[in-house]
């Protein structure tokens, strides 16, 4: 039997995907989501979302796509990873993603499509066009200046393009260095870690969503406790944990998730941590 079944669920609760349908709206995701729509709705040009790895960042994008569906004027574009190197490549991606053909196939004609695509798309058609780009961390000063070019396009009470970038920390530095990129943030935001009390409800929704009834305590708060206290409230490592005790708790044929059980997979994940040093030390040692 699998461990859905043996639950009695529909869906797997803890799976690692960034799928809205499981977006538990914490205070943080909820403000977020809500200042993002704001923004894209009176368009202001460009908004950032920042956070470490696994506190969110895509699931809220997917989730900010769903809210606004097939909303008109709205038209949403997504770039889920634009490590390119050359200016060049960032325009043709555009290019390609907006299904703008330039004349020719040079920066200068990149450009000039997609200046003409901002300002027909916005002032003949009335569309608002929403670029988002996930792991903005990776856009390199030269990619930033040819958005911050973009950004410059506007009328007299509206910019012609939303751009939100979803990003690591990291990005930080690199936008305090570009001044002028820096001073049109219009919306700036950091997805924090969750406190213990918002965990321990997104683990009952996330779990309710997947079909498990109401009132009914699959996790014992002192086992929550210890997930929060291993994840330090971050939700891929609280999926992972709470996705690694279940299987444990099913097997074990107990019926609740416990605090020894979360001590269990957190030893045995240092335990292999620890054997890949040694292995490592052995093979140096060897030569
Ligand atoms: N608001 C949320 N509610 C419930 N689970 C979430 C939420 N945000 C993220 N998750 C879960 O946390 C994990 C990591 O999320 P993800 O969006 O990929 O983080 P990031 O992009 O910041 O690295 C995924 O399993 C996702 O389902
Ligand atoms: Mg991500």
């Amino acid at each position: 039997m699998s461990y859905l079944e043996a639950l009695g669920l529909k869906k797997e609760p803890f799976s690692t995907s960034p799928d809205p349908a499981f977006f538990y709206r914490s205070s943080i995701h909820r403000a977020a989501l809500a200042r993002l729509e704001i923004a894209i709705r009176l368009k202001r040009g460009l908004s950032i979302i920042l956070g470490d790895i696994g506190t969110g960042k895509t699931t809220l994008a997917r989730t900010l796509l769903k809210s606004f569906k097939e909303e008109d004027p709205f038209e949403f574009y997504m770039i889920f990873d634009p490590s390119v190197q050359r200016e060049s490549q960032f325009l043709a991606l555009l290019c390609d993603l907006f299904k703008i053909k330039p004349l020719r196939q040079t920066t200068v004609h990149y450009k000039r499509a997609i200046q003409n695509f901002l300002f027909e798309k916005n002032l003949s058609d009335h569309k608002t066009i929403v670029l988002m780009i996930d792991e903005s961390q990776k856009l390199s000063p030269a990619l930033l200046e040819v958005l911050r070019i973009f950004l410059n396009y506007e009328t007299n009470d509206t910019k012609l393009l939303q751009l939100v970038l979803f990003s690591q920390m990291e990005i930080l530095p690199k936008l305090l260095s570009l001044e002028n990129f820096y001073d049109r943030i219009g919306f700036k935001y950091i997805l924090r870690p969750l406190s213990l009390i918002e965990l321990q409800e997104m683990i009952q929704y996330r779990l309710h969503q997947a079909g498990w009834p109401e009132g009914q305590e699959l996790f014992t708060a002192q086992a929550i406790e210890r997930i929060w206290h291993y994840s330090d409230g971050r939700l891929r490592q609280v999926t992972q944990l709470c996705h690694q005790t279940l299987l444990k708790m099913v097997m074990h044929e107990e019926s609740q998730v416990k605090e020894p059980m979360v001590e269990e997979i957190v030893h045995e994940e240092e335990a292999f941590l620890n054997a890949q040093h040694d292995t490592r030390r052995e093979v140096t040692q060897a030569y």
